[in-house]
Parts: C-alpha cells; sequence; structure tokens
C-alpha cells in the first residue's frame, strides 16, 4: 500500500516530500501539490502537462498476467529476487529495506521479491495505469505509482536499497539519484536468442545484439558495473494458449495483425519446446 512507501515518494514536479492525507484518499506536498489516489489503489505521479504516453494496454498487461501466472519464468523471478536480497543484505538495518521497481507491470517480481524478504517494501512504478492496477493488488507491502521513467521519478533522493529493471527502460541519471550509497541497479535483459523458436514461424520481433552494450553507454557516468553479469538459458514447454498470451503481451502484439497472427498460430504443433535467454546485470552509482 502507499503508505507503507510514503517515506520514500516525492513530488515529481520539485522533489518535496509527499504525505497522506484524508486516510490517503490522495497525498500532498510539501509545496502543495496534490495527487488523488485512484480507487484501485494507485497514484499517478507526473508534473505539468501529464505523462506522454499510456504504456502496455489492457490486453498486453491481461496477456502478461495469464503468461506470467503459468510459472514458465520462475528461473527469471528467482535470480532477480537472489540478487535483490543480496544487495538488502548490503544495507543498514535501520530501516525496512526499499525496492523500486520501474517498469513493474503486473508486479510479478516485485511481489516475488518482497515475498521473500520480510520487512521489505517496494513502489511498483509503470506508466501504465493498466499494469497499476495489477500493481497496487500485488503485495501488501507495495505501493502503486503510475510515472514515466523518463522523467524525474517521484523519490526522493539516496532512499532506495534496489532497483529492479526487468525487460523495461531505465533512467541511469535518476538511479543515481535515489539510490542509496550501498544501492545497486539490477537490470535483466533479454537475451539474443530469446524465445527464438517462435520468432520465425510467427513473425515476432528479435532481440538486438548490442542491447546490453547500449544499456552501459546510456549508464556512462552515472553508474558502473557492480557485479559479473549472469546469464540465464532454460527451456520451456509452451503451449498454444501459452503461446498465444506471450505474443500479446510482447511488442511484437503490435506489429502483426490479428487474423496473421491466428493463422500463424493455427499452423503451429500442439506444443513447442523453446529457449527463454536473459542476462542479470547489477549497476552502483559512480
Ligand atoms: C516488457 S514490459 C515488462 C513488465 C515487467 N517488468 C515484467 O517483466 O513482467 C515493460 C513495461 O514497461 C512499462 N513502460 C514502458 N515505457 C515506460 C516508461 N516510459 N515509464 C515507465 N514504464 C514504462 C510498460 O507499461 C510495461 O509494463
Amino acid at each position: 500500500m502507499l503508505r507503507d512507501v510514503i517515506d520514500l515518494l516525492a513530488d515529481p514536479s520539485d522533489g518535496t516530500p509527499l504525505h497522506g492525507v484524508d486516510d490517503f484518499d490522495r497525498l500532498e506536498s510539501e509545496s502543495g501539490h496534490s495527487f488523488v489516489v485512484d480507487e484501485a489503489g494507485y497514484v499517478t505521479l507526473a508534473a505539468g502537462t501529464g505523462l506522454s504516453h499510456q504504456g502496455d494496454g489492457p490486453a498486453m498487461v491481461a496477456a502478461r498476467e495469464t503468461y506470467l501466472s503459468l510459472g514458465h519464468f520462475a528461473p527469471f523471478v528467482e535470480t532477480v529476487t537472489g540478487a535483490v536480497q543480496d544487495i538488502f543484505e548490503q544495507a543498514p538495518e535501520s530501516t525496512p529495506p526499499a525496492l523500486l521497481e520501474v517498469g513493474a507491470g503486473t508486479g510479478y517480481y516485485l511481489a516475488h521479491t518482497l515475498d521473500s524478504v520480510e520487512g521489505a517494501r517496494g513502489v511498483g512504478l509503470d506508466i501504465s495505469p493498466h499494469a497499476a492496477k495489477h500493481l497496487a493488488a500485488c503485495h501488501s507491502r507495495a505501493g502503486a505509482v503510475v510515472a514515466d521513467v523518463w522523467e524525474r521519478l517521484p523519490l526522493r533522493d539516496r532512499c532506495i536499497d534496489a532497483i529492479s529493471v526487468v525487460f523495461a527502460p531505465a533512467n541511469p541519471a535518476e538511479f543515481q539519484r535515489v539510490l542509496a550509497p550501498h544501492g545497486q541497479v539490477v537490470v535483466l535483459t533479454p537475451g539474443v536468442g530469446h524465445l527464438d523458436e517462435l520468432r520465425e514461424p510467427l513473425g515476432i520481433l528479435g532481440v538486438a545484439e548490442d542491447k546490453v552494450e547500449r544499456m552501459y553507454q546510456q549508464a556512462a557516468g552515472f553508474l558502473e558495473q557492480a557485479a559479473d553479469p549472469v546469464d540465464i538459458s532454460f527451456p520451456i514447454v509452451l503451449d498454444r494458449a501459452a503461446i498465444a498470451a506471450q505474443v500479446g503481451m510482447s511488442p511484437s502484439a503490435r506489429h502483426i495483425g490479428a487474423e496473421d497472427l491466428a493463422e500463424r498460430m493455427a499452423a503451429l504443433p500442439e506444443t513447442i519446446t523453446v529457449t527463454a535467454r536473459a542476462r542479470l546485470d547489477r549497476l552502483r552509482p559512480v
């Protein structure tokens, strides 16, 4: 809930602390700006003219929820949680550890980590209000915020112990600002060849070979490598329903027409074994 993370949140326009008003029906900053808490439990924290886009739409969010609930990405979630636990162990014990997940989607990763670390709390940030509804319900110690990761983050300086970024955009300059000195960012990036077995038959988008390299270039001057990267790769057997959910949650959903996709899906075998590939990187403030 937002009250679990209120000591971390800040006004998106001027960075002044936020506090709950009217039993957390709204949040108000020291400079007098007010932000209504949606009845679903999330708050939109955007400055000025608001957000530039809406992120994942309702169909993509529903497909993500369906796919992740099947458990096929369990090795990914275990690896992310393990890295965050390790970072939390290096945090001073004075306050409960704080996690920020950006582009947090339905909160699958955030909830798993909060479940695994007693007392930890987390901010799930996503630009999609549809995702935020799930985020607000994903864990009792998660606070859901709709915000743009490319803008000034609605968080106080140096208050976050760990940031997780799972297949989502990053903002290294802002990560440097909000991380505590011992804090780190955990980034899970899809690996080259991730789910390649689906790529050709369905015509879905591939992973750029220089994705990780570009992430480090973008981070230069703000964040630096904190640990050796970990490559994760494992087979998954997907049936047609799981494949449909996987395609539906990916950017490919926007590029392939529904009829074309249905035709290509019908030509697939009942089940198909695919290889999931990703790389986990850990970065710390420079
Ligand atoms: C590929 S999904 C990953 C979701 C989640 N991390 C997971 O793996 O289940 C990317 C997420 O980033 C969000 N997103 C895209 N652009 C964003 C932005 N500028 N600021 C915040 N979130 C953004 C989308 O709405 C979507 O939920």
